[in-house]
């Protein structure tokens, strides 16, 4: 006698079924499917979430059209994520301040935009323990990244945050913009590692360092973008918002600093910011036991994909 559905564990899909997805390129190596189509069976939501390559030149179309085809919502990652905002009827003020969007939701007329990676960040950072409030902070990259978690950072009230880059005009065209939003932060530039290190090193040890540029992702694993062992010593510790390999060459170099320095990867951000994106498309709380019960799911994921 053959099983069902139900009894294999499979959800079904049927008329009904609403569709959700990704807009991106490339998408081919995204978890978005395998956490949000995991979030819609543990939360018993009729829900399918595919994931879609789409060239810059066909963003309009795309948004456009998954509105017109009756989609709930929708996510937007690299390279769309500024580029989208002109196509909304309107944004939450968060995705506004920040000026990038990675969650759509279905509105009559259009889609209204998000962005989930500021909650996503600082949701991590409360389920590993990093606090962020009156701490000292370093943040490596100013890349797209960079702005939300800057952002969630700053509304954390920490005692001061120090920005390096490789390209200064990037970091200071960060802090200009947070400046707006944040006046009364400590918020600096470090010019070079030399003026980076002399700052930590002057206020003591004790930072926090939350390394947001693309080195160490793999393949390019052993790469960081700071070398110098000194300035490990001054962290207690360092979250990397990169999540491939489990293990960073910055997690490595934070922990063979001392046994008492922490180190997380970017593995829980990224679930948590899918997990406000399904919070706001369902009007539905996620707790952190069902959040949490999918990281081993990614990791697999990921595991398999490398
Ligand atoms: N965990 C999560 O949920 C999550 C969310 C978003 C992004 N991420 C990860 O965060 C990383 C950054 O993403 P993004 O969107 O911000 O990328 P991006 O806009 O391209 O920024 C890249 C950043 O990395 C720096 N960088 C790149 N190559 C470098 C090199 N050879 N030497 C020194 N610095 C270098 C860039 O410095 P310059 O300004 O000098 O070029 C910039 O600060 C990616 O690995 C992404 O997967 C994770």
């Amino acid at each position: 006698m053959s099983m069902t559905n139900e009894q294999k564990g499979e959800r079904r899909i049927t008329a009904r079924t609403g569709i959700l997805g990704l807009l991106g390129h490339p998408v081919g190596h995204s978890l978005s499917p395998c956490l949000q189509n995991g979030l819609a069976e543990f939360m018993g939501t009729d829900q399918c979430y595919l994931a879609y390559d789409v060239e810059p030149s066909d963003l309009e179309k795309a948004v456009e059209g998954a509105h017109a085809l009756g989609m709930s919502g929708l996510n937007v990652t690299v390279p769309h994520k500024q580029a989208v905002r002109e196509f909304l009827l309107k944004e939450d003020e968060v995705a506004a301040r920040i000026g990038a969007v990675n969650t759509l939701k279905r509105r009559e007329g259009g889609w209204k935009g998000y962005n989930t990676d500021v909650s996503g960040f600082l949701r991590a950072c409360d389920s590993d323990g990093v606090e962020l409030k009156g701490k000292k902070i370093v943040l490596l990259g100013a890349g797209g990244a960079a702005y939300a978690v800057l952002y969630g950072i700053l509304s954390r009230e920490p005692k001061r945050v120090l920005i390096y880059n490789r390209s200064v005009d990037r970091a200071q065209a960060l802090q200009d913009h947070m400046r707006e939003h944040f006046p009364e932060t400590d918020l600096s530039v470090a010019f070079n590692l030399q003026e980076l290190l002399e700052k930590m090193s002057r206020a003591g040890d004790g930072w926090v360092a939350v390394q947001t540029t693309s080195l160490g992702m793999y393949p390019e694993t052993e790469s960081k973008a700071v070398e110098d062992p000194a300035f490990y010593e001054l962290l207690e510790c360092g979250v990397d918002i990169v999540f491939n390999p489990a293990e960073t060459a910055f997690m490595k170099a934070v922990r063979a600093a001392g046994p008492d320095k922490k180190a997380y990867n970017g593995l829980k951000m990224l679930l948590f910011q899918g997990v406000r994106s399904f919070e706001i498309w369902n009007d539905v709380s996620v707790p952190d036991e069902v959040a949490l019960e999918l990281l081993g799911r990614m990791r697999a994921e990921l595991d398999a994909m490398n």
